[in-house]
């Protein structure tokens, strides 16, 4: 993935996304100009990876927002106008459940907007609908700027011989830029040093085959593909230095949501004795839940699984079940990566610290 091309992008009047359901064959823009729209893009994967659809989410409630001060009669509208952000938010995080940057996004744009209501001299529903926006346009910002610090810190654990495994996809295309789980590798490949990224197919969705596999193959990154049932074989045969993967949601005590097969490669690389990190922005980082047996998985429809590209690949009507993520244990993580540096087990105070804002706790 080029450094201009991008994922998420407001164009003065609507929310534009790369459309990556049809990425590598085709790249394709789809416009979103209300928050119905966004929703579904969500929903249906236009836009994915956890920090990607909170900034796609937050400029969804810019556009309720902006809906909402065109109806602008007079009378209440601010309060009127929040309780729609406050519709728009529920419609929003009702899409997918498991990452958590989503309803993060989504609060922190309603909480900025109702500081704004009642710090305000009764402004007008323009002015509110404008405050959403700038808000909107911070969040795809910080996310950046947290990318291409993930990446300083994250270059410096990859070892000299860079033979990195991944996961799904957790680069610039689930981010505002630049990646997670990507960015230690783009991170270390400009440095100069010796890099070469074993993909995972990523099944059933191929985020792997056909997402990261796309973007490092745009940034001349080397790279093998491979099944996500060859990952053991490969760490036997002393091909992978490290794993490195992104996260939907990290809980109090570190346990960490991701997409499905990561707690395998987990489990396969404890018994292989090879590094297991985590890359992740603050936003990433649910404190509410003390443990990963509290994060809500999204089940997806199990068409996702007996098919391929509309294709049946088992028989009709068999059974499939298609759970979207699972939970990798703390104890199976070696670091967690974020924009504030490296945390090492035990993880709860170095995420309680990566989530603290000039000594007090975040407000999403
Ligand atoms: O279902 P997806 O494609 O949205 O799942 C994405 C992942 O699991 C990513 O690894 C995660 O969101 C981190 S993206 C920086």
């Amino acid at each position: 993935m080029s450094e201009e091309l991008r994922t998420v992008w407001w164009d003065g009047e609507a929310l534009g996304l790369i459309d990556q359901r049809r990425l590598p064959h085709e790249q394709i823009t789809v416009r979103c100009t209300d928050v119905e729209a966004v929703a579904h893009a969500i929903k249906a994967m236009v836009v994915r990876g956890a920090p990607a659809i909170g900034c796609a989410a937050a400029y969804g409630m810019a556009l309720a927002a902006r809906a909402g001060a065109a109806n602008d009669s007079g009378d209440g509208e601010a309060r009127a106008l929040l309780e729609r952000l406050a519709q728009a938010k529920a419609l929003l995080d009702a899409q997918r459940p498991t990452a958590v940057n989503l309803a993060w996004a989504t609060a922190r744009v309603l909480r900025a907007t109702e500081r704004f209501v009642e710090a305000g001299t009764s402004p007008t529903t323009a002015a509110i609908a404008a405050r959403v926006l700038e808000e909107a346009h911070a969040i795809i910002a910080e996310d950046l700027a947290m990318c291409h610090a993930i990446g300083e810190h994250g270059a410096a654990l990859i070892p000299a011989r860079g033979r990195v495994l991944t996961h799904c996809n957790a680069g610039g295309l689930a981010t505002a830029g630049y990646g997670t789980a990507l960015a230690p590798i783009r991170t270390a490949h400009r440095q100069g040093r010796a890099v070469h990224v074993l993909v995972d197919e990523t099944r059933p969705f191929l985020q792997g085959a056909r997402l990261t596999a796309w973007e490092l193959r745009e940034a001349g990154i080397p790279q093998t593909l491979i099944t996500d049932n060859m990952a053991g074989y490969m760490m036997r045969r002393g091909e992978v230095d490290c794993v490195i993967v992104g996260a939907d949601r990290i809980v109090a005590n570190g346990d960490v949501a991701n997409k499905i097969g990561t707690y395998s490669l987990a489990v396969l690389a404890r018994a292989h004795g090879i590094p297991f990190y985590v890359a992740a922005p603050s936003s990433t980082i649910d404190l509410g839940l003390a443990s990963g047996e509290q994060i809500p998985i999204e089940e997806r429809a199990p068409e996702e699984v007996t098919h391929l590209n509309g294709q049946p690949i088992a028989p009709a009507g068999v059974a499939a079940a298609h759970p979207a993520f699972d939970v990798t244990p703390h104890e199976l993580v070696s670091a967690i990566i974020t924009e504030r540096g490296v945390i090492y087990p035990p993880f709860a105070e170095g995420l309680r610290n990566a989530v603290i804002t000039e000594g007090q706790p975040r407000q999403g």
